[in-house]
């Protein structure tokens, strides 16, 4: 891969954030061969073959599913890099019809021709349930001691399987998307990411470069979609508003395809649902940023570096509507809004946003959204005893 270096970046205290990254080449070639002149003045960085291979060998990738397609569910499996492992967590119906249970299979057959295995779980399985209530964790579960609905909670239990399962690096990757050359596309460039950072707290997030839509009779390739434009004017109208220089470093406030390194995913407080990658920026300014606290020398040393890459093929997923839209937006903004960080002034602009929508009455503020702890307070070796039992995990849990 042939990668642009950042031009610029922002600093929050501990937390810095790269500018927007081009990509020159989706395969950049082998290490050792010549450096072209791009690589001597260091505009373009090569990311040899090797080093993205090394990288997605530590790097497990999450799929998320909800009643998808199986055809799209299949593309994206077929796109992910053979180095990689791969996680499907399914939130889909099991009554009336039993969707999980033909997905389960679809995705058996289909690791069949990999010769790779695909460890498919179940987001309600009990023994799921169980090991976050046995691991000390139990705001992630419901009454019936089940995970709770919402693509961020099947996120959470994710992670805690690549942390079990020892990987370095966490990948997300939505199921419903229409092109497996993307999703190719996207780890290698979460392990671009990886290879130019610098510190182990790394996260790396990407925009795309267009998404088509069908306008009048042709193609028409939009730049940005109708959450991430709200979300990313009031995510650098908070980092201008402590900088005190106006800034549009941020563009993927709603990136679903993102990636970070475990040791920072196990410290993050996750929102539920779709809140789920905005809130990821409140929560590292709030808890690197040294505005909310101090800032300690660790956490210094520790910096978090976030990256963002521009990928080259067009995004093109389900259409889910527009209030699916709506929701998305109203979330995204209520993390923002309900952040101790945010000044009276971009709390007035977020309600004035999402009372236009007719989402937020006029005298109503938006709901707040739950979050959940860091990671790391679960107990690992409970957790994973919990999990033993369960036949569909042996492979990933080294038995
Ligand atoms: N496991 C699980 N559990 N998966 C879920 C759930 C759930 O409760 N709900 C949705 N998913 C899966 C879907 O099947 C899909 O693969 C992925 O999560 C994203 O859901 P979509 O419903 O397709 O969301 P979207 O396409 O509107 O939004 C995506 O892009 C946004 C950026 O534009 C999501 O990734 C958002 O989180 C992101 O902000
Ligand atoms: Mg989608």
């Amino acid at each position: 891969m042939r990668i642009e270096t950042p031009r610029e970046f922002e600093r929050f205290g501990a937390m810095l954030v790269y500018g927007l990254q081009k990509i020159y080449q989706l395969d950049g070639g082998l290490a050792g061969v010549a450096a072209s002149p791009q690589n001597g003045d260091r505009v373009i960085q090569q990311i040899p073959y090797e080093q993205l291979h090394e990288i997605e060998k530590q790097m497990a990738i999450i799929v998320p599913v909800r009643n998808e397609r199986l055809k799209l569910v299949q593309g994206v499996l077929c796109g992910i890099p053979n180095p990689c492992l791969t996680i499907v967590i399914s939130n889909s119906q099991r009554t009336p019809i039993d969707r999980f249970a033909i997905e389960q299979d679809s995705i058996a057959n289909f690791s069949r021709f990999l010769q790779n295995d695909i460890v498919v779980i179940h987001q309600k399985d009990p023994l799921l349930g169980n090991a976050f209530a046995k691991g000390g964790y139990p705001e992630i579960i419901d009454d019936s001691n089940r995970v709770r609905d919402g693509k961020a909670e099947g996120m959470i239990a994710g992670i805690m399987l690549a942390k079990l399962a020892g990987k370095k690096y966490v990948g997300f990757i939505d199921s419903d998307n229409y092109f497996p050359g993307a999703v190719l596309e996207y780890i290698h460039e979460f392990a671009a990411g990886f290879a130019t950072s610098k510190s182990k707290n790394t996260m790396v997030r990407i925009a795309w470069h267009s998404k088509p839509k069908v306008l009048e009779s042709g193609l028409y390739f939009a730049k940005w979609g109708r959450a991430s434009t709200h979300t990313n004017r009031v995510l650098n109208d908070l980092l201008s508003h402590y900088s005190g220089f106006e800034t549009e470093i941020m563009k993927t406030g709603n990136a679903g395809e993102h990636a970070l390194s475990v040791d920072l995913a196990m410290q993050m407080c996750f929102a539920s649902g779709y809140a789920v990658e905005t809130q990821q920026i409140i929560a590292l300014m709030e808890r690197f940023g040294g505005v909310i606290g101090d800032l300690d020398a660790r956490i210094i040393r520790d910096r978090v570096e976030v990256y963002q890459i521009e990928s080259r093929n067009p995004h093109l997923h389900e259409v889910k509507g527009d209030d699916h839209v709506d929701d998305m937006i109203q979330s995204s903004l209520s993390v923002i809004y309900h952040s101790a960080l945010t000044p009276e002034r971009i709390k007035t602009d977020i309600l004035e946003t999402l009372r236009s929508k007719g989402t937020v009455g006029p005298r109503q503020e938006p709901p707040q959204q739950q979050t959940y702890p860091p990671l790391a307070r679960i107990k690992l070796r409970s957790f994973k005893a919990a999990l033993k039992k369960h036949d569909r995990l042996n492979t990933l849990l080294g038995a």
